[in-house]
């Protein structure tokens, strides 16, 4: 695929970011600034910032420098946004203040993909990710709003949906490791995260064992059908910096050797594999037999923070087979994601060019 511009466009995609100071926000503006596809055209924070420049309000937290020209962005209001000049636009808000902002603009037209819980489980918004179910986007209904997993998820179902498909799950248990980053910018998760375990994560456990179904669902006579197996699962907040780690017992519906649950992970290829899409990697999840793997400061930045990494794969005496896997919580689970799922609505031909 020609990644000068999408296919069907003589320039760059003007697109909008809601929520562009906060972490998510920031990788977001570090992905957008060398996007092939897409540039970034209008800043969105609080409403009290609209004015200001984004260099001057936003607190820095990546390690790259930040964009000079992104920089220099005035900070607008999200009722600013209109689908002419951004017909797409990325939400990092905060659920309590996506649900209303993102209602109405993609009412107004234009394409939200939006990271926030708010919409996640409405009927008529696809959860998506693009390696897993891209076919759900065949169901928008002339609706502008496409939501992402949270980011245990994302990272989760390129490890369990090619067993899905091979050979159907059964019953799972989940302990997650889950980074600093993945309360916001850096502090957030608040003193007591310091060097300890916090053994309970605001709404997680739920997210993580509802989640799943939907985005396994199948479509069969005019609604979604989920499927039937069972998730069972505790997360935690660790002093890691980036990226989180899950540790799983699978119970599989037919049995399989370790090798074949190696060689499923690792042919594994989809839909953005195929399209070429910019922020697809060659592999969206890999076994490695190494004896440190996959622990997350060394594992999950490779592949553009994109690729899910497995490793421990053994016997469960319980349940069949344990592994532990890893994945970028800002990148695979959040900004870098989200790119993905808006390269899919483009090479799909949803966007209007
Ligand atoms: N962190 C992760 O790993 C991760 C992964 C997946 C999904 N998510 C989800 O992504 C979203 C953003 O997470 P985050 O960690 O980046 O949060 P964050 O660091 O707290 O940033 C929130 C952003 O939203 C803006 N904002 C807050 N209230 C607003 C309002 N009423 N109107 C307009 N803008 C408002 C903030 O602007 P100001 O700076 O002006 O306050 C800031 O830019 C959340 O829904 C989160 O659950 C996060």
């Amino acid at each position: 695929m020609n990644t000068e511009f999408a296919p069907g466009f003589q320039a760059r995609i003007p697109v909008g970011l809601l929520g562009a100071t906060g972490s998510v926000g920031q990788r977001f503006v570090q992905l957008l600034h060398r996007h092939p596809w897409f540039e970034l055209v209008c800043l969105v924070a609080s409403d009290s910032r609209a004015g200001e420049t984004y260099g001057s309000q936003v607190t820095w937290a990546q390690n790259d420098p930040m964009p000079k020209a992104i920089a220099n962005l005035t900070l607008a209001k999200a009722m600013d946004l209109d689908p002419p000049q951004t017909p797409l636009v990325f939400s990092a808000l905060p659920a309590s203040a996506a649900s209303p902002i993102e209602t109405l603009l993609s009412e107004h037209g234009i394409f939200i993909v939006s990271n926030a819980a708010s919409h996640r489980t409405d009927a008529d918004v696809p959860l998506l990710i693009p390696e897993v179910n891209a076919a759900h986007l065949d169901h928008l209904n002339g609706k502008c709003l496409i939501t992402g997993p949270n980011c245990c998820v994302a990272g989760l179902m390129l490890a369990l949906a090619p067993l899905h498909k091979t050979f159907g799950l059964k019953r799972i248990f989940i302990a997650t490791m889950q980074a600093l980053s993945g309360a916001g910018l850096p502090g957030a998760a608040g003193p007591l995260a310091e060097a300890n375990v916090l053994p309970q994560i605001n709404g997680e456990v739920d997210k993580v064992e509802t989640e799943p179904f939907k985005i396994l669902s199948t479509w069969q006579d005019g609604k979604f059908i989920a499927p039937d197996f069972q998730i069972s699962a505790l997360c935690n907040r660790v002093p890691v910096v980036d990226g989180h780690t899950m540790s799983l017992s699978l119970e599989l519906q037919t049995p399989a050797t370790c090798e074949q649950l190696i060689e499923t992970w690792n042919t594994f290829q989809a839909e953005p594999q195929s399209l070429g899409l910019p922020s697809a990697p060659a592999q969206p999840v890999q076994y490695h037999p190494e004896f440190t793997a996959p622990n997350p400061r060394e594992y999950t930045p490779r592949n553009g923070g994109m690729t899910t990494h497995i490793g421990q794969l053994a016997p469960c005496p319980i349940l069949g087979h344990k592994f532990t896997l890893s994945t970028h919580n800002t990148l695979r689970g959040a900004a870098a994601g989200n790119l993905l799922i808006a390269e899919l609505l483009v090479a799909k031909g949803l966007l209007p060019n």
